[in-house]
């Protein structure tokens, strides 16, 4: 069966078209927003939602040509129904559940962080059930013991903000742009280790939860009434990643070895961060577990996670693809453990 995928939850709009039976992505596109609201130092969801009505078409067309396939060939339409901003998972819903109408084939709404947490799966190198999942993107910071589709319980997470977020509040404090996750560890990497020292919020706090808003609080008093700098920013960019990679990667070693399990998932845009791969890397050695990732291009969002999420929640017929008929919702705040 030949999935589409759709993803408009922020600021990506991405699309993919994966053969179920093959177990194969065919093709993916994804436009990244990051242009357009760079100017307004964040995401502007009205903005978001007319570009993603602008680019779905074309970008739909590419993919099933680039796939060799047709509307025809078309099994099932999956798409991203929560969390997210409303007008822009309404954008994704309504080209989703118009073309699954006009085509006469089911269509499924899909979690974006269970599209983030599976996206692993789609490597040469995948991982069997049961893992926990790391969860770093720019909404989200969680750990999950992830059972098998759909059952995820949830171990610990942020209570503030997330470390995507907290990556891109700090890098906006160095004069980064937005989002600044990318540049921050670009510049992190030509900072001296230990020229700083910041707080690791909640490191020893014995459970799973996160806080990362204090941070970018530290780094504020640390650079305020500074002269403009590039290797003071390096180092100060170079403490705050320490900080975050390693108060990450202790979480993780607790969880693997509270949970007794022995895979760990890395998804979510953060996931793509050099030292923290390094850092888990040298954990996952140290303490005897394995270590995966999705493609470094399916870090951050596309419409690949979702077309296979899709998939697989069809394949287990999954009550949702179910809900034929022209209405249909989205989901702005949606709790992944409460799935379903
Ligand atoms: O998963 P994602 O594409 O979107 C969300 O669902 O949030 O993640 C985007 C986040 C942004 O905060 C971005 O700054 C961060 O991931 N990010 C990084 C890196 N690449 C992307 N943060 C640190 N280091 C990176 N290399
Ligand atoms: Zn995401």
């Amino acid at each position: 069966m030949l999935v589409l995928g759709i993803e408009t939850s922020c600021d990506e709009t991405g699309v993919a078209l994966y053969d179920a039976a093959a177990t194969r992505l065919l093709a993916h596109a994804v436009h990244s927003q990051v242009a357009m609201h760079e100017a307004y130092g964040g995401v502007v969801p009205e903005l978001a939602s007319r570009d993603h009505v602008r680019r779905l078409v074309p970008l739909a067309r590419g993919v099933f040509e680039r796939a060799g396939r047709t509307l025809a060939d078309l099994g099932a339409v999956a798409y991203t129904e929560g969390p997210g901003l409303a007008g822009a998972l309404l954008v994704g819903a309504a080209f989703a559940r118009g073309l699954s109408l006009a085509l006469g084939v089911p269509a499924i709404g899909i979690h974006h962080l269970e599209g983030h947490l599976l996206s692993p799966l789609l490597s040469a190198r995948s991982p069997r059930f049961p893992f926990v999942a790391l969860l770093v993107s720019g909404g989200h910071t969680q750990l999950m013991r992830v059972e098998g589709l759909g059952r995820y319980a949830l171990l610990g997470e942020t209570q503030d903000d997330a470390a995507g977020e907290a990556f891109d509040k700090t890098a906006q404090l160095l004069g980064l742009g937005y989002p600044g996750g990318p540049a921050l560890s670009r510049l992190a990497e030509r900072g001296h280790a230990g020229r700083y020292r910041l707080p690791r919020p909640m490191l020893g706090s014995g459970d799973l939860d996160f806080s990362f808003s204090g941070l970018k609080t530290a780094v504020m008093l640390l650079v305020r009434g500074s002269a403009p700098n590039e290797q003071f920013h390096a180092d100060v960019a170079r403490a705050f990643q320490d900080a975050v990679v390693e108060v990450l990667a202790a979480k993780c070693a607790l969880a693997m070895e509270g949970t007794g399990l022995t895979r760990l998932v890395v998804a979510g845009g953060v996931g793509a961060n050099r030292q923290l791969r390094a850092a888990l890397e040298a954990r996952a050695r140290r303490d005897g577990f394995d270590l995966y990732y999705p493609e470094p291009e399916l870090c951050t969002d596309n419409g690949a996670m979702i077309a296979l999420a899709g998939a697989l929640r069809l394949q287990a017929r999954d009550r949702g693809a179910d809900r034929a008929g022209c209405a249909f919702t989205v989901r702005p705040r949606w709790d992944l453990a409460a799935s379903r």
